[in-house]
């Protein structure tokens, strides 16, 4: 439920609701879930991916552009989450890894065969992070044989 709404909850009063016994919440700064916004990573990067495979520059292009700010705002939005210090882990062996993308995009290489192992580098450290976060179980793929999206990738 969003804190949002926790809040209005809080605001009705108890004996309205013939609950004398509940204790109202309290004022509590809201924990951003970091699983949703590794969710959003995960299916931007999947795109990636699908971009990358099919060798089209212009949606790998954006697909990197858009994970950046994802990441970014991750670092921004949840630095700590669970003892685990992700902004730091992040900018130790997140960013680092998209630099390879970066160049190739920059490049506009006519080679397309970059840009998969550009993305390996992102997967990779994607998984490096989840072992150093003690969540090794979450592996991420390239997954790029199976196109699960109502969406075409070709260039
Ligand atoms: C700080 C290092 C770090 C990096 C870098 C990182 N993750 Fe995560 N990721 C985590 C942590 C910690 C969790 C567990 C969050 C939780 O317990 O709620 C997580 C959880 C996840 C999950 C599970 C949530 C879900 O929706 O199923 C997915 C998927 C995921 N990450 C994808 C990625 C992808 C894709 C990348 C790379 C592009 C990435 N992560 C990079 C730390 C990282």
């Amino acid at each position: 439920m969003h804190w949002k709404s926790l809040a209005a909850i809080a605001a009705i009063p108890l004996a309205a609701l013939g609950a004398q016994t509940l204790v109202p919440l309290e004022e509590t700064e809201p924990v951003p879930e970091l699983a949703t916004y590794m969710g959003e990573l995960q299916r931007l990067t999947h795109k990636l991916a699908l971009s990358a495979d099919a060798g089209n520059f212009p949606l790998v292009e954006m697909y990197t552009h858009e994970s950046l700010l994802q990441v970014r705002k991750i670092q921004a939005e949840v630095p700590e989450y669970e003892g685990q210090p992700v902004a730091l882990l992040i900018d130790r062996m997140g960013l680092p890894a998209y630099e390879a993308i970066q160049k190739a995009v920059a490049d506009q290489s006519d080679d397309p065969a970059v840009l998969l192992p550009a993305v390996e580098q992102i997967v990779q450290s994607c998984n490096a992070c989840h072992v150093a976060a003690q969540r090794g179980a979450i592996r991420i793929t390239l997954g790029t044989d199976k196109n699960p999206f109502n969406q075409t990738f070709e260039p």
